[in-house]
């Protein structure tokens, strides 16, 4: 697998080629996804793996990237343990039957994977037929505390109320629920590892909303888990993005996962500094800012020029943004980022680095 530059920045290799993605590579600021989201919802294209294939493949027409995210998204689980997915106009997610009780989590069930969900696998391998072998699959889900808030919630949230109660009135149900999902979740990657993913990302874009010590008590066992589950079935590498706050790294000892996912709002050189002296044998992705992008030419390059420089300090360095592609990003900035990242790399090589 070290023919793909993802996977050894993955585990630490020095490349000489800094792999780059982008988080939301695919989506709502590309003409083409719009194209096929006119026909459309976002549900059925995800359940289809032709469509969900096709706009997975258009960044990498446009850009030379070195991966592919399978589009889907992390609530898509969910409808195959008894609730409904909607995403109204305008509106986020929306689920039905939330998780409030000890008799709502009996209701829900455990999906036999490749029979429920096995469309996310069969767009993974119908995508890998378009992809340059020097190109990583990744694979995907939510963290189980991430997924269980949309649950528990029924929709997005500003406070969490529900959470919070759960865990502080149930906590014994809100520990069921995440023990569930970090079972459902193994299964699910470990499907999408069979279809042919090479990678695998764990979103836990909500993990900050709890209190460092129920992150240490709840959050990290469950996703620890879904990783040490999946290692020990599988050799690839696991990228894990916990949430916004680098205070959350001080209850990362015995991660399991090859790379952290930074996000945009940590000062990158930060974050690796404190990485190496908290000793998590771990690499890097991020941290652009997404929104970056709508900033000058100039100021754009420099802007990846500070990651790159602070990347180059730790164990590995994959180059993304800190967080998703917005809808109003203009396609042509990603080209300018991907292009600094390639004038950096030839910069490095002649100085005789990598
Ligand atoms: O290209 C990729 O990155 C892969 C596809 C992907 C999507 N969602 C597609 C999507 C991935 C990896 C996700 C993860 C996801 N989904 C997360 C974790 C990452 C993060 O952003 O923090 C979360 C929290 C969700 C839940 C979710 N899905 C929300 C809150 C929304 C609404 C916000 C929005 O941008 O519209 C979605 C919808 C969604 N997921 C879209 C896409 C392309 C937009 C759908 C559309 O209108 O076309």
């Amino acid at each position: 697998m070290n023919n793909k530059p993802l996977v050894a920045a993955a585990f630490g290799y020095k490349t000489p080629r800094v792999p780059i993605w982008f988080l939301r590579q695919a989506g709502r600021y590309l003409p083409e996804y719009m194209e096929v989201r006119r026909k459309v919802d976002f549900v059925e294209l995800c359940r289809s793996p032709e469509l969900a294939s096709e706009v997975t493949l258009q960044p990498l027409r446009r850009y030379d990237v070195d991966a592919a995210i399978i589009f889907s998204d992390i609530l898509i689980p969910c409808t195959a343990m008894g609730q409904t997915l909607t995403f109204d106009k305008g509106h986020g997610p929306e689920l039905s039957n939330t998780v409030r009780s000890a008799a709502d989590l009996a209701r829900l069930k455990h999906p036999d994977v490749q029979k429920d969900l096995g469309y996310v696998g069969d767009a993974i391998a119908l995508t890998k037929q378009g992809m340059k072998p020097a190109q990583t699959m990744i694979g995907f889900a939510g963290a189980p505390f991430t997924v269980a808030s949309y649950m528990i919630e029924g929709s997005g949230s500003k406070t969490f109320t529900e959470v919070k109660k759960l865990r502080y009135l149930e906590p014994q149900t809100f520990k069921g629920l995440l023990d569930l999902l970090a079972d459902v979740t193994v299964d699910y990657l470990l499907m999408q590892v069979q279809a042919g993913a090479e990678c695998l990302m764990l979103f836990d874009t909500w993990a900050n909303q709890m209190t460092s010590a129920d992150y240490r008590d709840f959050v990290f066992p469950a996703v620890n888990k879904v990783i040490e589950a999946v290692k020990s079935r599988w050799d690839g590498p696991v990228i894990y993005y916990p949430g916004q706050s680098l205070e959350l790294l001080f209850e990362l000892s015995g991660i399991r996962a090859d790379v952290l996912a930074i996000d945009w709002r940590a000062r990158m050189p930060r974050a690796v500094a404190l990485i190496e002296n908290l000793g998590l044998n771990v690499s890097v992705q991020g941290n652009l800012d997404p929104q970056a992008m709508l900033a000058p030419e100039s100021l754009l390059r420099q802007m990846v020029r500070d990651v790159l420089e602070a990347g180059t300090k730790a164990r590995g360095h994959i180059f993304n943004v800190g967080h998703g592609l917005q809808p109003h990003t203009p396609p042509d900035s990603v080209a300018i980022a991907i292009d600094e990242v390639r004038r950096f790399e030839a910069e490095r090589a002649k100085q005789g680095h990598g």
